[in-house]
Parts: C-alpha cells; sequence; structure tokens
C-alpha cells in the first residue's frame, strides 16, 4: 500500500496524483499554502473515497508552503505519524512566473526556484530517512518539458525545471541502492489553471489533462521492484 505524500494536491496535477493513489487503495497527505485551501480539497477527495465505499480516514492534509524548512520537517513528522510510515514522496508543488528577465523581480525569480527547486529539495532530505526506513520507496519530482525544451520569456521556470531534472537524476544516483526509486516527470502542456485563473476557459481539448499526468505517475507506481524508468516525457499527442 501506498503511503503519500504529495505536495500541492489542492489542485491540478497534485489533486488527480492524490485522487489515484488513493484509488489504488493507498492513503495519502496532501498540502497546499493555505488551511482553507488544503481542507476543501481533503473533502473532495473523502466524498470522492465515500462514494466507491472506501475509508475516508485515508486522506488527510495541512498547510505547508514548501518553501519553509521547518514546515516541510513537520509534514514529514506529521505523515509518519499518522500512516505509520511513508513510502511515496510526489513532488509537485510549482509556480511559474512568465516573463522577459528585465521584466523579472527579485521576488519572482525567488519564488519560481525557491517553490520548484528548493521546496523539493526540503521535502527530498525531510523524507529520505522515513523512506529509506520504508523499503521499496518512491520519490516522483513533476518537473517540465521546460527543464529540456527552452523558451523565451520563462528563464526563471525553465531554470528552474531543468535544475529539478537534474537534482533529481543526482539523488536518484544517489538512493537507489537504499530501495528508494527516483523519477522525474516532464509533462508538457496540462490543462490546469497553472498559468493563471480563466486559463482553462480557453480551447484546451488538445493538451493533456491532470488525470494523464496521474495516470503516468500510478504506471510508475506499479513498475516491478527491479526496474525503473528515471525519466519520464509526455506531451499531448498533437500539437492542437
Ligand atoms: N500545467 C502545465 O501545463 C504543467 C506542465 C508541466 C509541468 N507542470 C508542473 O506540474 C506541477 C503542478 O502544476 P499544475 O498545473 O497542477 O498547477 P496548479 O493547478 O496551479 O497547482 C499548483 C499546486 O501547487 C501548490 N503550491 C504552489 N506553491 C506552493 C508552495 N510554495 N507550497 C506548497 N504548495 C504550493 C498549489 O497549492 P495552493 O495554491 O493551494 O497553495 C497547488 O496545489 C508544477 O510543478 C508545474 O510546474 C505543469
Amino acid at each position: 500500500m501506498h503511503t503519500a505524500i504529495v505536495t500541492g494536491g489542492t489542485k491540478g496535477i497534485g489533486y488527480a496524483v492524490a485522487a489515484a493513489i488513493l484509488d489504488t487503495g493507498g492513503r495519502v497527505m496532501i498540502t497546499g499554502r493555505t488551511e482553507a485551501g488544503v481542507a476543501a480539497a481533503v473533502d473532495r477527495l473523502a466524498r470522492q473515497i465515500d462514494r466507491k465505499a472506501g475509508d475516508s480516514s485515508r486522506v488527510a492534509g495541512r498547510a505547508v508552503d514548501v518553501r519553509d524548512r521547518a514546515e516541510v520537517d513537520a509534514m514529514v513528522a506529521a505523515a509518519v505519524a499518522e500512516f505509520g510510515s511513508v513510502n511515496t514522496l510526489i513532488n509537485n508543488a510549482g509556480v511559474g512566473v512568465f516573463a522577459d528577465v528585465e521584466q523579472t523581480s527579485d521576488d519572482d525569480w525567488a519564488r519560481v526556484i525557491d517553490t520548484n527547486l528548493t521546496g523539493v529539495f526540503y521535502c527530498t532530505r525531510a523524507a529520505i530517512p522515513a523512506l529509506r526506513a520504508a523499503k521499496g520507496a518512491w520519490i516522483i519530482n513533476i518537473a517540465s518539458l521546460a527543464g529540456r525544451n527552452y523558451f523565451a520569456g520563462a528563464a526563471a521556470y525553465c531554470a528552474s525545471k531543468a535544475g529539478l531534472v537534474a537534482f533529481s537524476e543526482a539523488v536518484m544516483l544517489e538512493v537507489r541502492n537504499d530501495d528508494i526509486r527516483v523519477s522525474v516527470v516532464m509533462p508538457g502542456s496540462v490543462a490546469t489553471e497553472f498559468s493563471g485563473p480563466g486559463a482553462t476557459t480557453k480551447d484546451d481539448s488538445w493538451k493533456l489533462t491532470a488525470e494523464d499526468i496521474a495516470q503516468t505517475v500510478v504506471d510508475l507506481l506499479r513498475h516491478p521492484g527491479r526496474s525503473l524508468p528515471s525519466k519520464v516525457e509526455i506531451r499531448p499527442a498533437r500539437t492542437k
């Protein structure tokens, strides 16, 4: 059974990943920045489980800003206390700032790097002892194709995701013999509100869905212990 932490599980890809892990019979702690956002998402997930006659106590939530090391450390301790162990960490929380470098403020730069890269470092470092103790553990990092296919007007975002791909591969090599598998998922365009509210009102029918990424994550978690797909690129089948 997966006992998972999913960072940024209040909406979008993280929410879909949490729902998919719950569907496998696992237990999930989701996080987000606000108590209200986390409580609303936990409530929706619990009702979803209830409809399928499951045990809604399998889902928990905690307001955690991944940029805050103390909050992250407390989150891991709380998840271990709640589930008895944590064997799966999904580093999904992320933000995008899409602006030319000249128009990128110090705050915007820091928000992107601190969330998308330093936040993953904090969560990974905090979770490794619990993951090592759990045996057969996973860390799955949600990066982006922007971490390989760079584009103008997104220097901070591309840098954060390229850094995350490098971080993921280095950590994979570091902990693979501790029975912790690390994989980085690099999605192309996904129909979520990532680019701001209203972003999903455009014709998004050609894009991937959050559920497509959740499927990828659950497929990874199903791999037999001997195999490790350490990097997955997933893109819409068509461009429009
Ligand atoms: N959408 C795409 O096209 C796309 C493509 C490739 C990769 N990705 C990546 O996929 C991940 C999820 O994106 P999404 O599209 O699902 O975006 P989203 O709908 O905006 O969701 C982002 C999630 O991250 C959480 N979050 C943001 N900053 C946080 C922080 N400092 N601490 C804790 N949680 C934080 C948000 O929670 P609250 O708002 O409740 O705090 C929310 O749950 C991101 O890493 C993104 O870079 C997205």
